[in-house]
């Protein structure tokens, strides 16, 4: 039996795309196979490690939870776009300055999920960062760097110090 094919059309990373694609492809599988967006990975692939997170409309997502085709008409926003934006280079700095990374592997998708929490503003605690964290796993670091790497982003962005 052939696969069922459907075409969507969608903005990724600002840019229009058009694909016919398998309906039972996953997002992230439609990012990283067909579009070469492979900055989201592919962990669990059953929504338990975040490595897959991207955004949909401004939301966070697990890319290996959501089909490709739920995606018609949506903005959908990889850790490429918003890297490239500028959106998350403070995030970025921090994490590479304060080691908290080693792998790599969960990176981009504990970036995109503290840039979630930090873009509401304001200082969150260290629970709270932990907390809004624990859906991502990370494997190398223990999470300490993590958490100081955002917790001094959040202060830098309300013009405390680093
Ligand atoms: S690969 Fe999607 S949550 Fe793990
Ligand atoms: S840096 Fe390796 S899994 Fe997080």
């Amino acid at each position: 039996m052939s696969a069922r094919v459907i075409e969507v059309a969608l903005t990724v990373n600002g840019e229009p795309v058009r694909e016919s694609v398998e309906a039972r492809k996953t997002l992230v599988d439609f990012l990283r196979e067909d579009l070469g967006l492979t900055g989201s990975h592919v962990g669990c692939e059953h929504g338990v490690c975040g490595a897959c997170t991207v955004r949909v409309d401004g939301v966070i997502v697990r890319g290996c939870l959501m089909l490709a085709v739920q995606c018609d008409g949506a903005r959908v926003e990889t850790i490429e776009g918003v890297s490239d934006a500028g959106e998350i280079a403070d995030l970025q700095e921090a994490f590479h300055r304060r080691n908290a990374l080693q792998c790599g592997y969960c990176t981009p998708g504990m970036l995109l999920t503290a840039q979630e929490l930090l873009k509401h503003g304001g200082v969150p605690s260290r629970e709270e960062i932990r907390t809004h964290l624990s859906g991502n796993y990370c494997r190398c670091t223990g999470y300490h760097a993590i958490v100081d790497a955002v917790e001094a982003v959040a202060r830098a962005r309300r013009g405390g110090e680093r």
